[in-house]
This record gives C-alpha cells, sequence and structure tokens, in this order.
C-alpha cells in the first residue's frame, strides 16, 4: 500500500476556538481509515480542510508524496479528494441525475441539456453500485437514506482518490450500511482511500482498517483496528471510562394522556391507533421510510391529516398547526435538524428561546421575554453545549451540537408530550448516554416521551412499550417483557407475520 495522502500538523483557528491543534493523518491506497471523536473534537474540520472547504492556518497536504495546495472544493475535487457530508447539501427539487452530475451534466452544443444521456449515465452509475435508486426521481421524494446514497454516488462519479465521509450511516439502517459498506469494500480493491467519521464503534470496527482519534482538536493517537477494542477506543475519546450507556430506567407511567385513532395520510400513514401514558416512554421502531416520521408529523401538525382523532386527557383535540400542537404540550423534535428545527445564521439562544417565546406570546397573550439569556445559558450548561458563547451562530456549532440546540428547544417549553424523531443520530457516545438519562429523566418527572429511533438497542433499552411501524401500518405493540431486536425486526421486516 502507498501513501495517499498525508496531512502533516495541521491547525484551524476558528475565533474563540482552535478546531484542529497540530493533527496529522495519513491515509493509504486501499485503506479505509476511522475518524472518532467527541462532538466538536474537529473531526469536520479536518475532513473540512482536505476537501477545500476551510485553509488550515498552520501545516502541509501531500498528495502521494506531493505536496499540494489545496485553495477550493473544485481544486480538490480536481486533484481526486472528494467529500460526502454529513448534513446534505444537494437540491431538493433537482433529480436524483441532476443532483449526481451537477455542474458535469451533458449539454449539446447549443447549451441544451440532453436529459437522456444524462438519466441514463446515471442510472448506469446507481445500478453499477446497487443504490436501487430511480435516476429520474426529484431529490425530495426521497427519504434522506437514499439521498445520502446519491451523495456518495456523487463523489463516486467524480473518479475520486480519496473520499471524505463526513458520518455518511448516520442516518441509514442497518441493512443500508450493509450496503454502504459493501461498496466501500470495493472502493477499496480499486485503490481508493476511504476516510470514514462515525460515532458507532461497531461500524468502525467493521469497516475500517485504522482508527485515528481526536479530542479538542488534539490528535490522541492512531490503532490498527484488529489490535484495539471499543473500551481503549472510549477512553481515548472522551478522556475516561464509560461503564453504563443506558440508564436504569426509574420511570413509573401513570395513566393515559395521549389517544391517536385511526390517523391517516396519503398511503403514508394508515390507520393508526394507539394511546401512551403520562411518564412513559414508548418507542417507535420501524425500518427508514415505513412511516414513522410522518406519524408524528401528524400528532404534531406539522403534516395535514386526511383523517383520525387525537384525544388529549380524553378530550378530543383540535391539531392543525405545529403552534396547536405546542399549545396542548406537545412538542417534536424533528428527524432533519437542518431542515426542519434550526435557522443556522441565528445565534444559539435565539434558536432555543426566542422563536417559541414569540410563538407562545402569540398564543397566551404575555409571556416575560427579559430572561431569555439566562434560559439560553441554562440550556447550553445542562446539555453541555460546546460553544464560545450563547451567541455563537449555530451554523458555526459541530453537527452533535446542533443536535443538542434542537434538543434544548423542546426542553425549554417543557412539554407534557415531547416527541423524538431520532434524538441521537450523529451524537457521541458519552453526549448518547447524558440524552438517555435525560429522556429517563424527563420521564420519571411525568413527560410523556414518544421516542422513534433507527438503534434498535436505544428503543429497547429506554421505552417501556415499542410500537412497530411497517408500510405506514402499525404491525404490532410490544411489551417491555417482549422486546428484543429479533422481535422488533420480525416485525418491520417479514412480509407475513402471523401474530
Ligand atoms: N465555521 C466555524 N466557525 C466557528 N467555529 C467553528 C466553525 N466550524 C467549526 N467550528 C468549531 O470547531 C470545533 C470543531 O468542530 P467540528 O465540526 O470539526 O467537530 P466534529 O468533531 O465534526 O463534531 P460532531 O461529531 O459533532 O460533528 C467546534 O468547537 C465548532 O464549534
Ligand atoms: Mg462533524
Amino acid at each position: 500500500m502507498g501513501e495517499l495522502l498525508y496531512a502533516q500538523g495541521i491547525t484551524k483557528i476558528f475565533p474563540g476556538v482552535k478546531a484542529l491543534d497540530n493533527v496529522s493523518m495519513r491515509i493509504c491506497d486501499g485503506e479505509v481509515l476511522g475518524l472518532l471523536g467527541e462532538n466538536g473534537a474537529g473531526k469536520s474540520t479536518l475532513l473540512n480542510v482536505l476537501s477545500g472547504t476551510y485553509k488550515q492556518d498552520h501545516g502541509e497536504i501531500f498528495l502521494k508524496g506531493e505536496k499540494i495546495n489545496i485553495e477550493t472544493k473544485q481544486n480538490a475535487l480536481d486533484m481526486g479528494i472528494a467529500i460526502v457530508y454529513q448534513e446534505l447539501k444537494l437540491h431538493p427539487n433537482l433529480t436524483v441525475a441532476e443532483n449526481i452530475f451537477m455542474g458535469r451534466l451533458p449539454k449539446n452544443r447549443f447549451g441544451t441539456i440532453q436529459y437522456k444521456q444524462l438519466f441514463k449515465q446515471a442510472q448506469e452509475l446507481l445500478d453499477f453500485y446497487q443504490f436501487d435508486i430511480d435516476a429520474k426521481k426529484e431529490l425530495s421524494m426521497l427519504p434522506i437514506a437514499d439521498c445520502q446514497m446519491v451523495e456518495i454516488a456523487k463523489s463516486l462519479s467524480r473518479n475520486a482518490k480519496v473520499i471524505l465521509m463526513d458520518e455518511p450511516t448516520s442516518s441509514l439502517l442497518s441493512h443500508e450500511v450493509e450496503r454502504l459498506f459493501e461498496i466501500i469494500k470495493d472502493l477499496k480493491t480499486k485503490g481508493i482511500g476511504v476516510v470514514f467519521i462515525s460515532h458507532k464503534l461497531d461500524e468502525i470496527a467493521s469497516c475500517c482498517d485504522r482508527v485515528q482519534v481526536l479530542r479538542d482538536g488534539k490528535d490522541v493517537g492512531t490503532r490498527n483496528v484488529s489490535e484495539t477494542n471499543e473500551n481503549e477506543l472510549v477512553k481515548m475519546m472522551v478522556g475516561r471510562e464509560i461503564t453504563d450507556v443506558f440508564p436504569k430506567k426509574t420511570n413509573v407511567p401513570g395513566e393515559t394522556i395521549l389517544e391517536v385513532r385511526g390517523l391517516n395520510r396519503d398511503g403514508k400513514v394508515k390507520n393508526v391507533s394507539f394511546s401512551v401514558r403520562k411518564g412513559e416512554v414508548f418507542g417507535i421502531a420501524g425500518l427508514v421510510g415505513a412511516g414513522r416520521s410522518e406519524l408524528v408529523r401528524l400528532i404534531f401538525g406539522a403534516d395535514k391529516k386526511d383523517y383520525g382523532e387525537i384525544f388529549l386527557k380524553g378530550k378530543k383535540i383540535n391539531i392543525k398547526s405545529p403552534s396547536d400542537a405546542i399549545k396542548h404540550g406537545i412538542f417534536l423534535v424533528p428527524e432533519d435538524r437542518k431542515l426542519q428545527g434550526l435557522v443556522l445564521q441565528q445565534d444559539i439562544e435565539w434558536n432555543i428561546v426566542l422563536p417559541l417565546i414569540y410563538k407562545l406570546q402569540k398564543i397566551l397573550g404575555y409571556v416575560d421575554t427579559s430572561n431569555s439569556r439566562e434560559m439560553a445559558e441554562k440550556q447550553v450548561k445542562r446539555l453541555d453545549i460546546k460553544c464560545t458563547s450563547r451567541a455563537q451562530k449555530v451554523v458555526t456549532l459541530s453537527g452533535g451540537n446542533q443536535q443538542k440546540v434542537v434538543i434544548g428547544k423542546c426542553l425549554q417549553t417543557a412539554p407534557e408530550i415531547m416527541i423524538l424523531d431520532d434524538p441521537t443520530r450523529g451524537i457521541d457516545v458519552g453526549t448518547k448516554s447524558e440524552i438517555y438519562n435525560l429522556i429517563n429523566e424527563i420521564a420519571c418527572r411525568g413527560t410523556t416521551i414518544i421516542l422513534i429511533s433507527s438503534e434498535l438497542p436505544e428503543v429497547i433499552k429506554l421505552s417501556d412499550r415499542v410500537a412497530v411501524i411497517r408500510d405506514g401500518e402499525m404491525r404490532a405493540i410490544l411489551n417491555s417483557g417482549d422486546l428484543s431486536q429479533e422481535s422488533i425486526i420480525k416485525y418491520a421486516i417479514e412480509e407475513d407475520v402471523k401474530k
């Protein structure tokens, strides 16, 4: 194996924070290097430097032994360094094919786009990697998992020598992750080097050859995957040992608080009924695209239901919009924080507190806004949001810390019913365990939690009951005694399950 890319002594300083402090990284051809570290450790920053998004303040980069100067993303691409982002940077209103070949669309000599050729090229690429995606589809029609695949296909289409993947699996389900790992294996045989960021240690173990750990912008060390273990890696990441990721459940569900009867929408949610109790953690499992997010969006009023009824404490309520839901004490932390949860150009305080205050003010007539600063600071502290101050723009926070801001916003409303749609996506082990504790703690105080998660251990360990959704239908509600990965998968996947 020869050396492909070598970054030497990279330092990157942002106002108030040294995101990278003298970090070196080496990647050889046909090798997969895992990059691990807590939220805000500097992982994305390092990949952003290598892909030309940011310019390092110190340090040098070598491609096959030759010193290179990466000024722009285009530069990096031309040299064969492509990046797949943690948060998708695609155009939702264009087709899959246009997204893949954006900037390189086949045109005739009059400049007209040759769609037939474009779709053919794109479809061939997608089929070659067995992505099972229709190149002609508009991107907005696809679930996040498929969009991620498109992003990966896009970098593959550029004949990249090095592919930098920033949490590519964070929104994929296990079989899709396997699909991705197959692709990565294939890339290895073609001599491509891959850098792979993930918070999931089992993924690092099964996909990477070596793993490098960053902490607070510093290089903590690199290990051969075959010569290390989870304990060592966690310790390198957080600087201490974490023994119990999941808290001991101590919540005691009370009486029924919310009941949903016959909810329907557009063939995506079909006749779903269930009820949840006060202080209960009610898990919702199922494959990506099964209709889990669609279901909770109906309860929150983010989408309109075709028919169905919702009862709160025995009384029928009419939820037409999210503000109706908030008025009734129901809050949703959405799946896609960039689209639905945050205003990136605003600061932390604005995102956590102000929109809610204004909303509540409209509903209730009067709310005290004078202490918004303290409220924001309280959430920053409670969730240990890594930032220079509450006035930091959200766009400049690391991915995991952005997610914490969304959760802080939810906590700030002190809802009676809190719906969390994949709340730990992109969150590091240490913080995950804090969020799990928080979920238990909130439930103990009598708040009902509806928890969607793609990580089965998470729903199993945290929930009192778990509903399994497939094709928009509720297939089963499993009690804690019957909860296992097998029982959930059985209902989530199998075609003919006999009750
Ligand atoms: N454009 C920016 N302006 C200011 N600070 C930034 C900017 N981009 C990143 N940072 C800061 O640099 C540090 C490292 O962030 P980075 O996004 O690299 O973390 P990460 O390891 O990818 O974390 P995560 O696991 O949460 O994605 C953080 O403190 C972050 O707030
Ligand atoms: Mg990141």
